[in-house]
This record gives C-alpha cells, structure tokens and sequence, in this order.
C-alpha cells in the first residue's frame, strides 16, 4: 500500500517514514527541503533497509501534486509539511498561513480530485492555548494563542468541514505534546536550524560544547520545582501513533482530533537532571527570566488514543534524553 508523506524529510517526517517502510508500507515523500535535508532519505534506507520514493515539492504546487498522484496511486496522505516556529509565527503570520494553511487547501484538493480519502494530519497541543487545564484532553476549548496554532486549529476545522461533505473522506488530527528524541541508531534526528528554540535541542547543543550554557526559563513557577512542567514524548512513540492513526481510518468514518502525549508532566529541571544522570554529563546553566507566552503547566489525558487505536507512549524519560545524545554525539552538524 502506498502512502503519501509529505514532510517526510522533517524531524517527525523522518521518523514515521521508517516506521512506515518497516511495516512494509510503500512511502512516497513530498518535501520542499526548506527546513530538511535530503541526506536524510539515505539515512531512512539505512535503517528501514528500503528506500522512500522522493520528490523536492511544494505541497502548494497544485500541478506537481496532480502529477505526483497520478503516478502513485496512494491510498492515504500523512501532512506533516509546514512551518512551525511560535515565536516566527508572531513576526511573520503570513509566511504561516501561506505554507500551513494554503499549503494544506493545496494537499486536499489534489486529494480529492484523485480520489485520496484517507488524511492523518500533523497538529499540535498548542490549539489548547494557555487556559487549559492539564490534564488536557480533547474535549477541552481550543484556543490558540499565536499564527502557528491558529493555522493548526483551521486545518483541523477544514479537515472537520470536507469530512461533513464527504462522508467517504476520512481525517485524524494528531495533536503532539512535545515531541524529543530520536531513533536509537543516531542516523536520524531533531536538526534545527540556528540556534534551537525548543529545550532538548538546545541542551544537546549545551553537552556538544556549540552552545555554552542552558537558560531556564522561570523558576517561579507554581510546580513543584519552580520550573514549567511539559508531556515530553519520544519521536518514536510519535511516529508509532501515525501507523495506529492510519489503522484507525480504515475502521472509523469521521473526522477526529486526537492528543499524542504521555500523560506524565515534566520539568526543565527534571530534564535537565536525567539528561545529566543517564549521559554521565554537566550542563552548565543558569536560572532566567520567564520566557514570554510560557504556561506553566502542560501535559495530555492520553486515553483517547488508547481507547480508540490502543496507542500509548512506551519510552520514557531516559530513553528520550539518551536518544537524543547519540543523535547529537553522532552527528555534530545534523545532516550537514
Ligand atoms: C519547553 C520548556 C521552556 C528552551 C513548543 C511549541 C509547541 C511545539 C513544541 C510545535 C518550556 C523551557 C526552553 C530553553 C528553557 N512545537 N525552555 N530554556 O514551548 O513547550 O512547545 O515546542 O508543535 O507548539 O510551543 O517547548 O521545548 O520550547 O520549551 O527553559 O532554552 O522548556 O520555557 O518551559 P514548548 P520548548
């Protein structure tokens, strides 16, 4: 069976296309490469022992898709192409509502025109916004509170909407918490360009000696340690919910938004300490101000991806910061 990924040489892309080639799945990749490199499709043979198909496309090139679906006769699409920096989406809200928003209007109309019904979309927590209550579960209001999480939510909306229209197409919304770490080999990992926004990849830049030390972000925080609390969740726990996603649509009409997180809530200093504890290894740091937009408490009520696909997170804490060492150990400059 074929599947559309389009993304798929991105840091969660990557790591579905090889759980989706080791199930046996044909993979058919659409990447523009504007925040990937392509030397990450030899990486995926490597450890999938089968090559994606690929091609350097814009999911917004309606002509390119036309052409790409009619060569490859998928059975279902994976969406995880987009941007996704908060704070850029704040400066630059039309770069997000072009390449999320329309990039997405682009996919699914050339679905539809071949036929494609079957959707798993790549969103995010972040539709909740800052007033949920953790646990979060799905019921909870979506309020986004910046252009990033604003055009997950509206995808969403859109999927919801052609769902009504269609009743033969189908759609999951995958909501990720805080997606860390990386496959067990080090051949694939998280390659931020620039200096990184998100705290796994900086503190792994911090232990490689390219960063020289960890700012956290608040320390007043009402937890128990003072520092914010996260659903840190391993990518490869991550790319095992899109095989159970996909599974789910063969089974379930409709469309449905569901939360991908570990139930568990962790802190920066928590991460911080195991990271330190199963890599052998200091991270210098300092305590900074709050990071504006922050909550300070975030994690999922995971039972809806149990209950429906039977998916729950498997890895833990130690594996996610041991992963995430040998990927940046093994590969000082990412894919460069
Ligand atoms: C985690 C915690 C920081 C860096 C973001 C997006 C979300 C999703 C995941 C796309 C926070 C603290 C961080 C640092 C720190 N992305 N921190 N020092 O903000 O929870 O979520 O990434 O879907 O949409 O919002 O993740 O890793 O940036 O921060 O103390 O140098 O680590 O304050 O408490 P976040 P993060």
């Amino acid at each position: 069976m074929q599947i559309l990924v389009t993304g798929g040489t991105g840091y969660i892309g990557s790591h579905a296309c090889v759980e989706l080639l080791r199930a046996g799945y044909e993979v058919v990749i659409a990447d523009n490469l504007s925040n990937s490199s392509a030397a990450v499709l030899e990486r995926i043979e490597r450890i999938a022992g089968r090559a994606p198909v690929f091609y350097k496309l814009d999911v917004r090139d309606a002509e390119g898709l036309r052409l790409l679906l009619k060569r490859h006769p998928v059975k279902a699409a994976i969406h995880f192409a987009g941007v996704k920096a908060v704070a850029e989406s704040v400066a630059d809200p039309l770069k997000y509502y072009d390449n999320n928003v329309n990039g997405s209007l682009a996919l699914f109309t050339a679905m539809r025109a071949a036929g494609v019904k079957h959707m798993v979309f790549s969103s995010s927590a972040t539709v909740y916004g800052a007033q949920a209550v953790s646990p979060i579960g799905e019921q909870a209001v979506t309020a986004p509170v910046n252009p990033y999480g604003r055009t997950k939510l509206m995808i969403e909306e859109i999927l919801r909407d052609l769902c009504i229209a269609d009743p033969e197409f189908r759609a999951v919304a995958l909501r990720y918490f805080n997606p860390v770490g990386a496959h067990a080999s080090g051949l694939i990992g998280e390659a931020p360009q620039g200096t990184p926004n998100n705290l796994m990849p900086y503190i792994c830049q911090v232990a490689a000696g390219k960063l020289p030390e960890l700012q956290v972000f608040g320390k007043d925080y009402p937890t128990p340690d003072g520092t914010a609390v996260r659903d840190y969740i391993h990518v490869m726990d991550l790319a095992q919910g899109h095989l159970q996603a996909l599974d789910y649509l063969e089974r379930a009409p409709g469309f449905s938004a569901i939360n991908l997180g570990t139930g568990r809530g962790t802190s920066v200093l928590e991460i911080l300490q195991t990271f330190e504890r199963v890599n052998q290894i200091t991270i210098p740091h300092r305590m900074a101000a709050r990071r504006p937009g922050d909550t300070a408490v975030t994690y999922a009520d995971p039972r809806l991806a149990a209950e429906l696909f039977g998916w729950h997170a498997a890895l833990g804490l130690a594996d996610m910061c041991r992963d995430a060492w040998r990927w940046q150990r093994q590969n000082p400059d990412a894919y460069a």
